[in-house]
């Protein structure tokens, strides 16, 4: 894509990486890619806000060719070290040798520490603390700390007279950018954009969710016109919206009633017993209307398990015992749950074992440290009866109506 204007002296460059199948190494895009934004200032001095990862390296210097003559940079903004947007920083800084990086403390150590490119030796610095500004003669940038939105080192840049704060990963999202880069242009698609934020949340800030109330608190009084993030869309119709839906997302990490009302069922059968008693409990479940989501462990990463689980208040689980403890999908899945603190929810469980049980004591031990209050928890020996299936069918209303009910 070419370098797109955010208005008569302000551009979006960027990736658009619809190659890397695993974000982070962990989390998967191979469907929906991710872009990694840049933007340049063009003033009387010219800045360059964050880079790239180190892919497409030719596609991302032309883009910054057609905008201006890269030897003239005099500032790289760093507001984030995570390679993702550090990756071009050694050819960056080669291109632009005149160039001033700007970033806090932290960030400096970090990048020396990541690219070996050292104060004074290879690179200069400005190093900068909450609400430092720099003048690029007609334009003003503002920084503020957003300490572990996402890494410690991270910060924010406000442009005073545009009125854009250039938020790098908050308010980002997966998903590669087709074309349009801005909220109005891209209709529908807006709702793809919306859940892929949601699982960018969940995946990589959710363990943050404090430290993101902290910043959108501490930028409140700001005048912003338009959100420029470093992943996914640029907010410029509604800037409210994305910052809204952080707000919202952030909250239910500590919000004692678990979220919206909504059940996660999240099931693994090795033999066809434990599935055919979440068939049983779905049905019970799906007479009482509450939104309900159903995903095999086994076949579903856990990427896209945990938007439902960090939303919905009510979380079902059912295992069977495999080798006398909880079965591998789900003892995984409930782990990332604890990494990231998804609490508070309210949860049953269910499964099958063969000759000794276990998964269900696997389960209870790890509900406790999620603090989640189980409702039931129940094993059964083989397979379930008609009459096991019957009442588990009257347990899934059961369980539904008392999630429904809770707050
Ligand atoms: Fe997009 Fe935390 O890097």
């Amino acid at each position: 894509m070419p370098a797109i204007k955010l208005n008569e002296t302000i551009f979006w460059i960027g990736v658009n990486d619809r190659t890397t199948d695993l974000f982070e190494g962990l989390w998967p895009i191979n469907d929906v890619g991710v872009s990694y934004n840049s933007y340049i200032i063009k003033g009387e001095k010219i800045a360059l806000i964050d880079l790239a990862k180190g892919i497409k390296t030719d596609d991302y210097l032309s883009q910054v060719e057609e905008v201006v003559e890269p030897s003239q940079i005099d500032y790289i903004i760093i507001n984030h070290v995570e390679p993702d947007h550090t990756g071009l920083i050694k050819i960056m800084s080669k291109l632009a040798p005149n160039a001033i990086f700007v970033g806090t403390e932290k960030a400096r150590k970090m990048i020396a520490d990541f690219y070996q490119l050292e104060d004074t030796k290879n690179i200069k610095w400005n190093v900068v603390s909450n609400g430092d500004e720099i003048n690029l003669g007609n334009h003003e940038l503002v920084f503020y700390d957003a300490p572990f939105v996402h890494w410690p080192e991270t910060m924010v840049t406000y442009e005073k007279n545009s009125q854009i704060l250039f938020s790098c990963d908050a308010f980002g999202s997966y998903g590669a950018l087709s074309g349009k880069i801005f909220d109005d242009d891209v209709g529908v698609d807006q709702n793809f954009y919306e859940e892929e934020a949601l699982r960018y949340y969940t995946n990589i800030v959710a363990k943050f969710s404090r430290f993101v109330i902290k910043a959108i608190n501490s930028l409140e009084g700001l005048e912003i016109s338009m959100i420029a993030p470093s992943h996914g869309l640029i907010w410029r119709r509604n800037p409210d919206r994305i910052v809204e839906l952080y707000k919202r997302w952030a909250e239910y990490a500590d919000d004692p009633t678990g979220g919206e009302a909504g059940i996660t069922l999240i099931y693994a059968s090795m033999y066809g017993n434990t599935n055919k008693m979440m068939n049983a409990i779905a049905q019970g479940i799906g007479k009482t209307g509450i939104p309900l989501k159903i995903f095999d462990a086994a076949r579903t990463h856990v990427s896209f398990i945990l938007p439902y689980l960090w939303r919905y208040k009510g979380v079902i689980i059912g295992a069977p015992t495999y080798e006398v403890n909880l079965f591998p999908p789900i003892a995984y899945i409930l782990d990332i749950a604890l990494r990231k603190r998804v609490y508070n929810k309210k949860t049953a469980f269910f499964g099958s074992y063969g000759w000794n049980d276990g998964a269900k004591r696997d389960f209870e031990k790890i509900a406790e440290k999620l603090k989640w209050s189980v409702l039931k928890a129940f094993d059964f020996i083989g397979g379930p009866s008609e009459e096991d299936l019957k009442k588990g069918e009257e347990l899934g209303q059961k369980i539904a109506r008392s999630i429904l009910s809770s707050d």
